[in-house]
């Protein structure tokens, strides 16, 4: 099986990347080095993170003229916040991305939800009462700011995040540059079978977010299943001397998925890439893929009466309305 695939601009991009959503300023830097010292050449990114410095202050140490790696061999991909999303906007945000991460271009920018949020400096512009502050730029319209930046050879490719299928097609309608990728929340308890068959129908790669059930994601609760700790996935995982986190790895490269494991820990940064070096049987895929339970960890929600609700479940772009 393949480290790489082939993207429909002719890109390789490689399956596993390292994730740096939730990794602190502090110790993103560490990971990303780990990273690139044990093998990976694929590193995901976002402004919203808050990293991109940290991340850009790696980087500068292995990627480059005269460094370890030349900057072709390091995919490295970045997203747009929803406060960027008029297209006035576009290009400079992405100008910033650019500079933080020490870069000329970006193999791969995403929009990161189809959702636009109120501009300005607020990463999560809000009202008195606490709701978001939404804008109307629709996402068609950001997007063809985005095939700017392709043409002034700003990044590579372009992309979507968290966008169901309908949206998905809306936009390869419109487009000029199609979209190469959509990456949205995808494991063993979100399967997203429908999403992936269409995507690959449209040529559209995959990736998968929280590949591993982000336990680590701010507002977990302890009533909720942890992924890495199912038992199905343990008794799986000794059949071949693997952890669990490895046997979903594996499972998403099998399916023709890219995945983007987040850790800070050295150790297990490198466990997560070592996943080319054994094969799941027929019956292990099929075991894991019936472990779905179409629910999402990483919903943006708000707490009423007690309640998780959808945050922007109203608003006419909220991407998990649609069945997929
Ligand atoms: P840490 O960063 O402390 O190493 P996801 O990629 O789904 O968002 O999951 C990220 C979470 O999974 C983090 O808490 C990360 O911890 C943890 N993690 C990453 N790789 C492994 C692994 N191989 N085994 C166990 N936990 C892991």
């Amino acid at each position: 099986m393949s480290a790489y695939v082939t993207l429909a601009t002719g890109q390789r991009m490689p399956t596993v990347g390292l994730g740096t959503w939730k990794s602190a300023p502090g110790q993103v830097k560490r990971a990303v080095l780990a990273a690139l010292d044990c093998g990976y050449r694929h590193i995901d990114c976002a402004a919203a993170y808050g990293n991109e410095p940290e991340v850009g202050e790696a980087l500068a140490l292995r990627v480059g003229a005269g460094k370890t790696l030349s900057r072709e061999e390091v995919f490295v991909t970045s997203k747009l916040w929803n406060t960027k999303h008029d297209p006035a906007d576009v290009e400079e945000a992405c100008r910033t991305s650019l500079s933080h991460l020490g870069l000329s271009y970006l193999d791969l920018y995403l929009m990161h939800w189809p959702m636009a949020f109120q501009r300005g400096k607020e990463l999560m512009p809000r009202q008195e009462d606490g709701s978001i502050c939404y804008s109307d730029t629709h996402y068609r319209d950001t997007w063809a700011a985005m095939e700017g930046l392709v043409d002034k050879g700003m990044v590579k490719a372009i992309g979507l995040s968290n966008f169901n299928a309908r949206q998905t097609g809306d936009i390869i309608s419109v487009a000029k540059h199609k979209p190469v990728v959509n990456q949205v929340e995808c494991h063993p308890y979100l399967c997203q079978a429908d999403l992936l068959s269409y995507c690959r129908s449209v040529s559209v790669c995959v990736t998968a977010y929280s590949p591993l059930g982000s336990g680590d994601r701010p507002w977990a609760s302890p009533d909720e299943p942890s992924l890495l700790q199912d038992p199905r996935l343990g008794t799986i995982a000794q059949r071949y001397q693997k952890t669990p986190a490895q046997v979903i790895l594996r499972w998403q490269v099998q399916r023709g998925v890219v995945c983007i494991p987040k850790s800070v820990t050295p150790s297990r940064i490198q466990q997560n890439l070592q996943v080319f070096d054994f094969s799941l049987s027929e019956g292990d895929l099929k075991l894991i893929e019936s472990l779905n339970r179409s629910e999402r960890f990483i919903v943006p929600a708000v707490v009423r009466d007690g309640k998780r609700e959808w945050r922007d479940a109203a608003h006419p772009h909220f991407p998990f309305n649609d069945l997929y």
